[in-house]
């Protein structure tokens, strides 16, 4: 799978309500092409990413990494936040999602990457570096093929920093099962104001909670 890293302006192409309706009618479209892959009928909320982004230390944060970044929901609200010499490597399997992110999102920062979470070790590695500092995840872990979501989830934990965390957001607690193995610390929330409400999952590593005290 090809890693495309992006290096343009940080302009977004279009203005605030055709930008808005292209994104939700490319999300509905990729769901009905692949909806075990996509686990939801439309982005997001700002609400939702409010609220997953605001415990995050931007000031500690040179390299974050999104999972799923879909039509780029959360991306702009990470680059928004993010310190002017941090990196985002943004991972996703669906080709069309890719390129859409190619061409709506343009921030020297930003690396759109084709392929699976599960490779995280790797990209991080062709991008220069070693470890993130947060991997953020919107993959649907209910509706991945067996295996899978086991191993992102110890792909994730293998390429965090101490101190970092793995940040997710889902409809259903499926997730737990997957992260309780692996992470030491898991703290769930429910986001009601999102439709439908969504649980947040922020799980930290038994090596990071021993270097970070
Ligand atoms: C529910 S959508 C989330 C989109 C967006 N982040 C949002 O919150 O609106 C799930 C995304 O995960 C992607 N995805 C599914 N399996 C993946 C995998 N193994 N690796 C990377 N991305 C994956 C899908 O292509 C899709 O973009």
């Amino acid at each position: 799978m090809a890693s495309i890293p992006l290096k343009k302006n940080h302009v977004a192409t279009r203005p605030g309500m055709a930008r808005f309706l292209g994104q939700w009618g490319m999300f509905f479209r990729q769901f009905v092409k692949h909806p075990g892959m996509i686990g939801s009928v439309i982005p997001s909320s700002q609400m939702l990413v409010d609220a997953m982004l605001e415990e995050v230390d931007w000031d500690a944060t040179r390299l974050f990494v999104e999972y799923g970044p879909g039509v780029g929901t959360f991306t702009q609200s990470i680059l928004e936040r993010m310190h002017p010499d941090a990196t985002l490597i943004a991972i996703d399997l669906n080709l069309d999602f890719v390129a859409y992110l190619e061409a709506e999102l343009t921030d020297p920062r930003l690396r759109v990457v084709h392929g699976s979470a599960a490779d995280v070790r790797r990209f991080v590695t062709e991008s220069g570096s070693q470890q993130a500092d947060y991997v953020l995840s919107g993959i649907p872990f209910s509706t991945l093929p067996d295996g899978v979501g086991a191993a992102i989830c110890a792909e994730t934990a293998a390429v965090l920093r101490p101190g970092g965390a793995f940040l997710v957001y889902q409809y259903s607690a499926f997730v737990r099962r997957l992260l309780t193995p692996v992470f030491a610390r898991v703290v769930e929330k429910t986001v009601w104001k999102n439709i439908p409400p969504c649980r947040t999952f922020r799980a930290w590593r038994e090596e990071a909670l021993a270097k970070a005290a």
